[in-house]
């Protein structure tokens, strides 16, 4: 009998220290760039919701700080995890985490943070979720375009041109670089000239854009036309800095834009202090990367997971325009 018991018990140990995980489940190590993210906070809550009853997640704070992240992966990989879903904290530090993975054989899913083309062609099971960036600030610029056009009172100035400030995320994030140039291109495309006045990085962050926002206004006033942020967080804290400068009070108004579509924007859409907002779709995020993970882990064939797959490697989750006249379908 003790025997028995002993056997069963190293059974149970070799299973989990496969990775297997309670009653068959695989375990999957999700990292996050940084909890402290609204927007990200977001696809955690999706992979979890997903994972329910599928797979044992360990979900992890890399506190923006790549070294942590790298410890916490090879944690993942010393624990044998069948595969690692990584928001990484600086993208290029792919190639390295994609190294370590792949003497482990162990399948990766990045997502948020897109890994250079060349690492990502480093290995067979390496996977991509994300959503094209360009296409979002495209979005954005349509929104400031079709509202220019609307409203002839927004050229203060009337030089037909947009003078604008830029709230950028942090610089070499493929969503900070490319919305900040698609979004300028959506206008100058549409024939509208337009006028820098200042660009800076808030770090995707709300108190940091209101200090920058509070600096702009001291420097221009009421020769900016519009704010263009590359995400929501942001455009809050710019509007909370121009409503501390009179604005949105019912006689100074202003365009402002933000990319996510989080839940505090959506109300600010309504109360008509956010021009408008791009859906950066973290439900369908968190969901094609737990897809990806959990057939990887099973050995299953990722392109019966449910989700298109494109060069192999990539799934790109659409982005869709927010404004007034349809927010309350993504509240
Ligand atoms: C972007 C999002 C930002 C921030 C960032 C983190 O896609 O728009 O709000 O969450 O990802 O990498
Ligand atoms: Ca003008």
């Amino acid at each position: 009998m003790k025997k028995l018991l002993v056997a069963v018990a190293l059974a149970a140990l070799l299973l989990a220290s496969c990775g297997g995980g309670a009653g068959g489940k695989p375990k999957i190590g999700v990292a996050i760039y940084k909890f402290d993210d609204t927007f990200m906070s977001y696809v955690r809550n999706a992979i979890s919701d997903n994972a329910k009853d599928k797979a044992e997640l360990e979900i992890v704070d890399s506190q923006n700080a790549q070294p942590t992240q790298n410890e916490q992966v090879d944690a993942f990989l010393s624990k044998n995890m069948k595969a690692i879903a990584i928001n990484p904290v600086d993208r290029t530090a792919a190639a390295a985490i994609i190294e370590k993975a792949k003497a482990k054989k162990t399948p990766v899913v990045f997502f948020n943070r897109e890994p250079l083309p060349e690492d990502m062609q480093s290995w067979d099971k390496v996977y991509y979720v994300g959503a094209k960036a360009e296409q979002s600030g495209t979005m954005q610029g349509e929104i400031v375009v079709e509202y220019w056009k609307a409203h002839p009172e927004a050229d203060k100035n009337k030089d037909g041109k947009i003078q604008y400030i830029m709230l950028k995320g942090e610089p070499g994030h493929q969503d900070a670089e490319l919305r900040t140039q698609y979004s300028i291109k959506a206008v100058t495309d549409a024939g509208i000239e337009v006028d820098k006045l200042a660009e800076d990085t808030a770090y995707w962050d709300r108190p940091k854009a209101f200090d920058k926002m509070k600096a702009f206004l001291a420097a221009y006033g009421d020769k900016i036309e519009v704010v263009f942020c590359n995400n929501d967080d942001m455009a809050l804290g710019a509007i909370e800095a121009l409503k501390s400068d009179g604005y949105f009070d019912g006689k100074k108004q202003i365009a402002v834009v933000g990319v996510d579509a989080t839940a505090p924007a959506l109300q600010a859409v309504e109360e008509g202090t956010l021009l408008g907002t791009v859906l950066n779709d973290a439900k369908n995020q968190g969901k094609a990367t737990f897809d990806l993970s959990y057939a990887l882990a099973k050995n299953q064939d990722v392109t019966k997971a449910g989700w298109e797959i494109t060069d192999g490697k990539y799934v790109w989750v659409p982005y869709q325009k927010v404004t007034k006249d349809n927010y309350t379908q993504f509240k």
